[in-house]
Order: C-alpha cells, then structure tokens, then sequence
C-alpha cells in the first residue's frame, strides 16, 4: 500500500491509524534515510497506543524501552551503529521478540534478521520538502 503524505500532521495521523491496528506483539521494520520521518512516525504510533514517554531515537543506546497505559511494551529500535549478526544479539533483540511491539529505525542494517511476519514501512521524498512516500507491507490500515 502506498501513501502519500504532504506533511507532518499527515505522518502523524497515519502513526495514529497504525496504531489502531496493533494488537501487542507486532514488529515494525521502517526504511528510510536521514531525516524522512522515522522517528516522527514512531512518535505518534507510541503516544496513540496511549503512551506518555518520551520518544527520540536510541542512536547510542541502541534500543529505548516505553510503556503504554494497559501495559504494553513497546521497544523502539535505532540499527544504524549496528552491522552484524553478533552485534546485533548483543542489544538482545531476538529476545524482545513476542514480548511486545518492536519498532525499528535503519531496518537496512538488519534485513536478513527480520522475522517473516515483520510489517515493512519504508519512506522516501516526495515532490516537496515536506511531502513523503510511505509504502507499508504486511499491515492493512
Ligand atoms: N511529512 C513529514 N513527515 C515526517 N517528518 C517531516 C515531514 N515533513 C517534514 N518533516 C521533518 O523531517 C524531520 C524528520 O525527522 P525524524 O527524526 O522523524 O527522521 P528520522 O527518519 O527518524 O531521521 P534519523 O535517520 O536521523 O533518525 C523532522 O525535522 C520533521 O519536522
Ligand atoms: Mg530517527
């Protein structure tokens, strides 16, 4: 499925449609470069799955860990620093798998680890600075 958004309300309200799908155990894969919205999209999935942490990318930690109101985890991934199969059981991340909503920046460095039934949301520019393409597969919003 393709959308096309024209700024960051619209992110925002696909973040909240997202949301609405989720059921807890789901894992989120984004693509996309510097800047592209990754975060932002993040953002708004965590605070409408009724969370009031604060969300900002974990490029030192790895992965930041939050909670939403009925107690669902949610761990929000950032791959960028990571670049192999080792580094990557090191932040633990085949254990968090089925024990919440996994949510991960730079997917790319990853690839070959995402389980089957990991939803894929890749960004790219669109026509203008604030426009973006959202292509989303493995979810029906
Ligand atoms: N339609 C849009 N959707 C999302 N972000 C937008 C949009 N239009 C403009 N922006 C801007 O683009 C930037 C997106 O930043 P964000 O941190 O979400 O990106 P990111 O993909 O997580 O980047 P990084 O790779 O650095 O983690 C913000 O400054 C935001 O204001
Ligand atoms: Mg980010």
């Amino acid at each position: 499925m393709i959308i096309n958004v024209n700024g960051l309300s619209d992110t925002e309200k696909l973040g909240e449609q997202i949301s609405g799908k989720l059921k807890g155990t789901e894992i989120i894969a984004f693509f996309g470069g510097l800047g592209m919205g990754k975060t932002t999209l993040t953002r708004s999935i965590v605070k409408n799955l009724g969370s009031d942490d604060d969300v900002s990318s974990p490029t030192f930690a790895i992965v930041n860990e939050y909670t939403a109101k009925n107690l669902m985890r949610i761990y929000h991934f950032d791959m960028y620093r990571i670049s192999s199969w080792e580094d990557l059981e090191s932040t633990g991340f085949f254990d968090y798998i089925d024990n919440g909503i996994i949510l991960i920046e730079w997917s790319e460095n990853i690839e070959n680890a995402l389980p089957e039934n990991t939803i894929k949301i890749s960004i790219k520019p669109g026509k203008s600075e604030n426009s973006r393409v959202f292509e989303i597969e493995g979810l029906d919003i």
